[in-house]
């Protein structure tokens, strides 16, 4: 178990993907914080967008709104122009409903812990660890569409999604690091997105190879299971 949560920091910290409002595990380590506010936005913003895309919006955003006082205050209007072309438009309903809330309920700071951030509009279970986790290094096990697939295959687990959300949930909690949560949160996410790709996955050059029931069974390719819709 700590050998994986290990490996995958130490392949962290020399493979984090550059990233706008991502702190770098040295500079982490060093002792700059991530500003909660870039984080949460960067969250909802990836929520069925890619990096690419969202790279340009959240540097937009944070132009014209550099705090969660300064969001909350915008015009409506002006956020959602802002927004368009990012697509699923509840998202930025839900993004000024929260910053207002931040403002209104918690004095414009960002409360730090899951239970405190899923009460947020548009805050989920994803969100709330990936904000807790990354902002606040809190021991928050984020479980994504990346992570899910790293876990099917790291245990070559034929259960289908989405009945095996919890099982996989299961498994991604043995892994989670309480040292460094953040990281390990990003790493995972990060192996998911570069290595542990759905297709063409890159298994000769993967942290956490040895450890790997799938790539033992040679089933990666067949994971995660769906259920037709
Ligand atoms: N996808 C969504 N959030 C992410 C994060 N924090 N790191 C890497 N990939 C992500």
């Amino acid at each position: 178990m700590r050998d994986i949560t290990n490996a995958l920091l130490d392949w962290y910290d020399t493979h984090a993907r550059e990233m706008p409002w991502r702190v770098m595990p040295a500079e982490r380590k060093a002792g700059k914080r991530p500003d909660p506010y870039a984080i949460w936005l960067s969250e909802v913003m990836l929520q069925q967008t890619t990096v690419a895309a969202v790279r340009a919006y959240h540097q937009k955003f944070t132009d014209l709104w550099p705090t969660v006082a300064d969001l909350a205050s915008a015009m409506d209007a002006d956020v959602m122009a802002a927004w368009a072309g990012l697509g699923y438009y509840a998202r930025a309903r839900n993004l000024l409903k929260c910053a207002r809330a931040v403002v209104q309920d918690h004095a414009g700071t960002f409360p730090q812990t899951y239970d405190a951030l899923i009460e947020l509009p548009g805050i989920g279970p994803y969100t709330a660890a990936a904000i807790s986790a990354i902002a606040f290094d809190e021991p928050s096990t984020v479980l994504d569409g990346n992570v899910e697939r790293v876990m099917a295959r790291l245990y070559d687990d034929h259960t289908p999604l989405p009945a095996a959300k919890p099982v996989f949930m299961k498994y991604a909690l043995r892994h989670t690091s309480s040292d460094r949560p953040g990281d390990y949160a990003q790493a995972v996410m990060d192996l998911g997105a570069t290595v542990c790709t759905p297709k063409n996955p890159s298994c000769d050059i993967c942290p956490i190879r040895k450890q790997c029931d799938g790539q033992a069974a040679g089933t990666q390719l067949e994971l995660p299971k769906k259920t037709p819709k």
